[in-house]
């Protein structure tokens, strides 16, 4: 765990996890743009979302809508009137505003700042395709804009952010036992993670804090460096949305309306929690090959499945003959996933560079390799090596990725 956020801030922009919007102009306050390395950490938070939510449910099914929708919706979700920040003793209207052709107050269109009214005016829709009987949820993720008046550390309250949304459908009488559920679910899909149980909480709104929809509402919190904060959200919001976009459209929904259950979570909050929960600072000659020194060394516990680079293939020093072996090992195991290939500095500089973005398999190709057509394989966490065969390495590794130990596939070298 990270003590301090500026630490993270200079990792992300180190090693190309983040980099400022725009930097070469002086950035934007409160907009980011993800790197190499953070594009695929958060497409993997993406991915574990989608099978957990969508995939391992059978009424569960996905969305994806514009972000741009007809302003009605607006007015109907109570967003034009409900959704401010006092700034300057004044209500202020959180949402970004754009227009259609010319700059007229009837072409005004909207930045959606949440993507859950895409799934609301899709009601009728996926009830029409999908044969969808209560209870049955729609997921999506998304782009979402708020025009923020304080923006806030780093990722946490930026102007353009990325929402997982689940919106369940579930008759009035289930709805709070639905609720309920849906808290502990989510709580686990975090701790599932790997995210430490003392820096996660719940914490359930009291009636003044709840917003304009809901009827009762949980945030999901993460013990941040500077405190503790919301991550998601789960909210009951009764038959409200259904009601208004009822209302607004003059269409005929189904009687009676269900509840909807909601699960909110923010990507790029989720990112910034898993940065700070996975971050460990270790005191030098951590690898084996090295003398032991006084330097911090970065390592990022991350769960495998999160990591965005899963293997780094290196050759022991820049020969032909390693290079060869080393070269065809990353790609045949570039198939699956991401591999990083990297002949430079010594070999102990290479384990380090990984260990500071989580890589958790390094491969060696050495002399022996080219011998006995086998490999050193070194885990980040407990550094032991073993040694295995190259054409095992495609069967082993989605293995570890998993959770295996690797000492299940050899023996470890002393
Ligand atoms: N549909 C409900 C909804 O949008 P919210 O609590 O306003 O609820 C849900 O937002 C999640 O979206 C939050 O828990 C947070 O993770 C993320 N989020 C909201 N505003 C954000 C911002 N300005 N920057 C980054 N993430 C944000």
């Amino acid at each position: 765990m990270v003590d301090s956020l500026d630490k993270i801030v200079s990792l992300c922009k180190r090693r190309g996890f983040i980099f400022p919007s725009s930097e070469i102009y002086g950035g934007l306050s409160a907009v980011y743009d993800y790197g190499p390395l953070g594009v695929e950490l958060k497409n993997n938070i993406k991915k574990l979302w989608w099978q957990d939510i969508v995939y391992k449910r059978d009424n569960v099914v996905g969305l994806d809508a514009a972000i741009f929708m007809n302003k009605k919706v607006w007015e109907a979700s109570g967003h034009t009137t409900l959704f401010t920040e006092e700034f300057e003793g004044r209500p202020f209207n959180l949402m970004f505003e754009t227009y259609h052709r010319e700059k007229q107050k009837k072409n005004l269109i909207y930045l959606r700042p949440e993507t859950a009214q895409g799934v609301f005016v899709n009601y009728l829709n996926i009830l029409d395709t999908q044969r969808a009987k209560l209870p049955f949820g729609i997921a999506q993720i998304g782009k979402s804009f708020r025009n923020e008046v304080t923006p806030e550390h780093f990722l946490i309250k930026i102007l353009e952010f990325e929402q997982m949304e689940l919106e369940y459908f579930v008759s009035e009488s289930e709805a709070e036992k639905c609720y309920n559920f849906w808290r502990n679910e989510r709580l686990n899909w975090y701790l599932n993670l790997g995210i430490k149980k003392e820096n996660l909480r719940l914490k359930e709104h009291s009636n003044d804090e709840l917003a304009h929809y809901a009827k009762a509402c949980t945030d999901v919190e993460y013990r941040f460096p500077f405190g503790w904060k919301e991550i998601e959200g789960i909210a009951n919001r009764g038959d409200y949305d259904l009601r208004q976009h009822q209302k607004f459209s003059g269409q005929n929904f189904p009687q009676p309306l269900p509840y909807i259950v909601e699960s909110s979570s923010g990507i790029d909050r989720i990112f910034l929690a898993l940065l700070c929960d996975a971050y460990c600072e270790v005191r030098g000659g951590r690898t084996k090959t090295t003398k032991p020194t006084k330097e911090i060394e970065v390592v990022l516990r991350l769960n495998p499945k999160l990591s965005p680079v899963k293997v780094a293939v290196l050759p022991l020093i820049k020969k032909p003959q390693l290079i060869k072996i080393a070269k065809q090992i990353k790609t045949r195991l570039s198939e699956n996933f991401l591999v990083q290939y990297d002949e430079k500095d010594s070999i102990g500089r290479r384990y380090r560079r990984q260990d500071e973005i989580g890589t958790p398999i390094c491969i060696t190709v050495d002399f022996e390799s080219i011998e006995n057509q086998d490999v050193t394989l070194r885990d980040r966490d407990s550094m032991n090596q073993i040694r295995v065969k190259i054409n095992r390495l495609a069967e082993i590794i989605p293995q570890i990725l998993a959770g295996q130990k690797i000492e299940k596939f050899g023996k470890i070298i002393k």
